[in-house]
């Protein structure tokens, strides 16, 4: 397919998961199988993963990606929210989880996700899911959109912007990524543009969120997700905005006044200087850990 992702913070997701020969570990978000390699790499001859993804694209890249592995691995397409029933009564090493997209999504034309080129409002990360970022766009209430992107995009022209999809839907639906990008761009004032990001950075963050429930995915599986790990396995979280990382970091709390978890990871671990030079996708992930006790 051509799209390759880098994986981010290889050596330190290594070190936290503790990889070893025969051990059995879980990729909750596989992408282009870059951390499953290495895990199944460290852990051989007999180490094993369990892998989940529910993007066909990214799901057909990891299968060629990790074929050498033979059957050391389960691939499955699902949700990752139903990673405890999956694994019934079996527990496991560790669990890693690298949210966000892959770059075989972010560059893939048609998607939607990216607005560097034009295509359909997409942004489904599961082909199978009902409903497209268009489909929010021009039926969403305009208070609810208002909603959406102060709360997932922390847009601060929320207001704004809803207002001008609201005036640009009533005389046609709104289909492609970059006619969306326009009325974002006329809906900010220019002084207010930041030189850092696109105007349009944060209502699309906010609309993949919703269109594929990001964070409800989340809080589902830190719910119940570290019970099958065994004790001493590890919890490694990789997280791309600040409200993945507030919600991980909250919960792993939690967790250890529970006596549950031990949090590995005070502060969030970033990527070195050298990474980030290399891999300007990596700037913003922060990475978080805790051990099953
Ligand atoms: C950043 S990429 C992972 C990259 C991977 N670690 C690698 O090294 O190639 C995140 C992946 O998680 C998948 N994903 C996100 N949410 C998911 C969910 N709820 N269930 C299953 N897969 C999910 C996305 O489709 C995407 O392919």
């Amino acid at each position: 397919m051509g799209l390759k992702h880098i994986p981010v913070m290889v050596e330190e997701v290594m070190a936290f998961l503790k990889c070893e020969t025969g051990r059995t570990y879980v990729d909750a978000t596989l992408g282009g199988g870059g951390h499953a390699s290495e895990i199944l790499k460290r852990t051989a001859p007999d180490g094993a993963l369990i892998g989940m993804e529910w993007d066909e694209d990214a799901l057909a890249e990891a299968k060629n990606v990790l074929m050498p592995f033979g059957d050391r691995v389960k691939i499955f397409r699902e949700n990752f929210i139903h990673l405890s029933d999956l694994m019934k009564a079996e527990s496991v090493d560790g669990i890693l989880l690298d949210l966000g997209l892959s770059s075989i999504q972010l560059e893939k034309e048609g998607r939607g996700f990216s607005f560097k080129g034009d295509g359909p409002l997409d942004m489904r990360m599961d082909q199978r899911m009902n409903h497209t970022a268009a489909h929010l766009i021009n039926h969403l209430s305009l208070e609810e959109l208002e909603y959406t992107l102060s709360l997932y995009g922390e847009e601060r022209w929320a207001k704004r912007i809803a207002k001008a999809i609201g005036q640009e839907r009533e005389r046609e639906p709104i289909r492609t990524t970059q006619t969306l990008r326009k009325i974002i761009h006329h809906a900010i004032p220019r002084r207010f543009y930041s030189w850092r990001i696109d105007p349009a950075t944060r209502t699309f963050q906010a609309l993949r969120i919703r269109v594929n429930d990001e964070l409800e995915n989340l809080r589902k599986l830190l719910e119940t997700g570290w019970k099958i790990l065994k004790k001493g396995g590890r919890m490694c979280i990789l997280s791309f905005h600040s409200l993945e990382d507030r919600m991980v970091k909250e919960t792993f709390r939690t967790l250890e006044k529970q006596e549950e978890m031990r949090v590995l990871t005070k502060k969030p671990v970033t990527p070195s200087e050298e990474e980030r030079k290399k891999n300007p996708r990596s700037r913003s992930a922060k990475l978080r850990c805790a051990e099953r006790i």
